[in-house]
């Protein structure tokens, strides 16, 4: 009997991907580029082996499908993606539709679509392997009527957060791929201002890893609980039998990347949209891993980070700091989102994002739930001057105040929060200092300026006469 849908690349994702649609009841056919990955896979899949035809070649894989035929690609983004839709292309019907559910860069999708060989969406898929493997977040993009095609299985494989599958169609072209994108810059951040507000337990208050792990768990039963505060918690609780200490305490600090969250920040300036939180977390990256660079720094400055008098922050202020500002980076990511619609005409409702990120996804959290409320309350507004999230920060920012001023004064390095903190009280500044910058380009560029007391543009300083 002909299979419901193919897959195509048996890394950890798509085999995670595969045993999920079989599981949920649709036979499946894969082919993975070294045929001995299928035929592991294929042994290893227990009761699912059933549902799931082993393919030794493309055509074999084509063969092997309903019509028309549905294929996800599940292969390294950039080349392969492209690779794959050229050999496979020859060998599809006009209705036949490719799913690009890869970490794909959304321009790439774009392109792909617009060269119009054939039917392609492109779909972000967030969930890790666990997610993939017992339900993902999947964000989708491309033609609505093609994802309809598609929206029954993997609406079935999604995960469900109070029985609505986590699975949605929220834009044109690349949208699927884009959102995915701002998910992961989001990700950096979440994961960087945790990272920072362990620095200040580690370095300026004296905790050791476990009792860090241990107050990450508290703040996962309160307004904080999130995968990434809970899984945060259990690496720093976790211990390293080969030198009896902590594992956090003998991991190297030069974080890995594959390029999403960097793709985020080159396109937030793109659309000019301020994403600091972002972009801090994206640097921060890049900057832990010039290790060189920082003993260098270390040994001709001295080591920054200083302890705490006792007492002087406390984890009820940190939690309050963080909470703040994962509020600030949200609505960052969300008015990149915002700026996105606008820019490219896409559909993009925040409100629909905010849902499909409560589960499944790495990034999920109570406070997402909260979001999508405040998003369908009105999407136009920044997300921070929702009543709800704006009461919070109306007490919670002199937390993330006094944090990140402790943290310059003792040399403890908090560029997400920084970022966070500055962005916000930029926020609240009608009357900023950009008045200087204009002033300044005026006077070296004859650029021309606005005054307050006229609406005119154009206007000049006195150096336009000299
Ligand atoms: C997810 C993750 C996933 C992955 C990325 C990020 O949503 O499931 O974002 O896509 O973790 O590969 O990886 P880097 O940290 O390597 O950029």
């Amino acid at each position: 009997m002909p299979s419901d849908i193919g897959l195509i690349g048996l890394g950890t994702m798509g085999a995670a991907l595969a045993l999920n649609i079989a599981e949920n009841g649709f036979d499946i056919a894969v082919w993975n580029r070294t045929a001995k990955t299928t035929e592991t896979f294929h042994q290893n899949a227990g009761d699912l082996a059933a549902r799931i035809t082993p393919t030794e070649s493309l055509q074999q894989l084509v063969g092997a499908l309903k019509e028309p035929r549905i294929i996800i690609l599940m292969v390294p983004a950039g080349d392969p993606v492209d690779e794959q839709i050229s050999a496979l292309r020859p060998l599809l019907g006009p209705d036949d539709l490719l799913i690009d559910a890869g970490n794909a860069n959304f321009h790439d999708t774009n392109r792909r679509l617009r060269a119009a060989t054939g039917l392609f969406i492109g779909i972000g898929v967030s969930g890790g392997e666990d997610g993939a493997r017992h339900g993902p977040s999947i964000m989708g993009g491309g033609d609505p009527a093609h994802w309809q095609r598609a929206a029954p299985i993997l609406e079935a494989i999604a995960v469900k957060y109070d029985g609505t599958a986590c699975a949605k169609w929220l834009g044109e072209e690349g949208a699927g791929h884009f959102v995915k994108a701002v998910h992961n810059g989001i990700e950096y951040a979440d994961m960087q201002m945790i990272a920072e507000v362990y620095g200040v337990m580690r370095d300026g208050m004296g905790m050791t890893a476990p009792d860090i792990g241990a107050v990450l768990s508290r703040w996962n039963d309160g307004a904080l609980r999130s995968y990434l505060v809970e899984i945060s918690a259990e690496v720093a609780k976790a211990h390293d039998a080969a030198t009896d200490r902590p594992l956090l305490d003998v991991i190297v600090d030069a974080a890995g990347q594959k390029g999403t969250g960097r793709w985020t920040v080159i396109e937030a300036q793109h659309l000019a949209a301020p994403i600091p939180a972002i972009e801090a977390a994206v640097v921060a990256r890049n900057l832990s891993s010039q290790r060189n660079t920082r003993a260098q720094g270390e040994a001709i400055f001295g080591a920054a980070p200083q302890a705490l008098a006792a007492g002087t922050l406390d984890t009820e202020c940190l939690a309050q700091a963080l909470i703040a500002g994962k509020i600030l980076c949200y609505a960052q990511g969300f008015g990149m989102i915002a700026a996105a619609a606008q820019q490219f005409g896409w559909s993009l409702p925040l409100p629909e994002i905010a849902r499909v990120w409560r589960a499944g996804c790495i990034i999920r959290s109570d406070m997402l739930d909260d979001m999508a409320d405040a998003l369908s309350e009105d999407s136009t507004r920044n997300l921070a001057f929702a009543p709800y999230f704006a009461n919070h920060l109306k007490t919670s920012h002199q937390a993330l105040r006094r944090l990140v001023a402790q943290a310059a004064l003792h040399g403890l390095a908090v560029p997400a929060l920084g970022s966070g903190l500055a962005y916000f009280d930029t926020l609240r500044t009608s009357r900023g200092t950009a008045n200087m910058i204009q002033g300044q380009r005026d006077y070296f560029g004859l650029h021309g300026f606005m005054r307050l007391d006229d609406n005119s543009t154009g206007q000049h300083g006195p150096w336009a006469q000299e």
